[in-house]
């Protein structure tokens, strides 16, 4: 009987950590989202390395990451991918940053998908209600 139960109990864990390793290979990437206080919409999903590739953005980390010299002029040959972008985004703008966090993912996300007439520009598009179909979704 305890012989038994301990093969059952390694077992389940075996098929456990499988899971879990399946599952975070997969992941898209969550974007930092706890300075929201708390969600209006569902979290969105990014499937950053697919969709950079999609996108041609490769090469081109500072378009989402970028550095200003004294919050004021754009570095260009410079990136700050080491800080997630409510670093210097705070909730509300502030005097030394103009662009809440919102309006930073949206400008820089919703507005390109704008201009090059790609990607999602709807709202349930980005903030889809169900994360599994989300996930199909990227994967096709
Ligand atoms: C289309 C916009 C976009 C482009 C282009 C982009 N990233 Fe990101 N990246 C993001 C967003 C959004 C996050 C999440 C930031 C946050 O949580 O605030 C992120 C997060 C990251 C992170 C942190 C990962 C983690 O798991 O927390 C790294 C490292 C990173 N990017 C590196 C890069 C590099 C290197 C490039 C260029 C090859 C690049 N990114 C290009 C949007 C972009
Ligand atoms: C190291 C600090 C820093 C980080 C990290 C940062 N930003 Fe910014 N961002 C700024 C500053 C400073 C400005 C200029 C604000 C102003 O003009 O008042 C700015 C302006 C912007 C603008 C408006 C100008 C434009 O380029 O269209 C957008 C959109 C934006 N940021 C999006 C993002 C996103 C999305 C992320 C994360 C992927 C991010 N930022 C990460 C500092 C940062
Ligand atoms: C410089 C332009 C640009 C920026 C910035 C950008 N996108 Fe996109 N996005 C695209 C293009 C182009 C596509 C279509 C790719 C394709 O399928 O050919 C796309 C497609 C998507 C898709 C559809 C699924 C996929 O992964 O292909 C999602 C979701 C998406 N973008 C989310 C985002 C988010 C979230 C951000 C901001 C963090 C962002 N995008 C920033 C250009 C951009
Ligand atoms: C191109 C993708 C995209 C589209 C389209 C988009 N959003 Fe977002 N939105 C984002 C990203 C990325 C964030 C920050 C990460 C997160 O919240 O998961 C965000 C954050 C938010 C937030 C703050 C976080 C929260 O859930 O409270 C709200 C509110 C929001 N969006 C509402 C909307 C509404 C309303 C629309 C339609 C008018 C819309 N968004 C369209 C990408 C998008």
């Amino acid at each position: 009987m305890k012989v038994k139960k301990c093969i059952l109990i390694i077992i389940a864990f075996i098929f456990a950590t499988a899971f879990f390793t399946y599952s975070e290979e997969d992941k898209p990437l969550q974007i930092g989202n706890s300075a929201f206080n708390h969600l209006q919409r569902s979290q969105v999903l990014f499937d950053h390395d697919g969709h950079n590739e999609k996108a041609a953005l490769e090469d081109d980390c500072g378009t989402c990451h970028h550095v200003y010299d004294d919050d004021k002029q754009l570095i260009t040959d410079e990136t700050s991918e080491d800080s997630p972008c409510s670093d210097c985004h705070t909730l509300k703008k502030s005097k030394s940053n103009s662009i809440s966090l919102r309006a930073a993912y949206h400008k820089r996300c919703r507005d390109c998908h704008f201009k090059v007439k790609k990607g999602p520009v709807l709202c349930g598009e980005c903030h889809v209600r169900s994360k599994v179909s989300t996930v199909s979704t990227q994967k096709e």
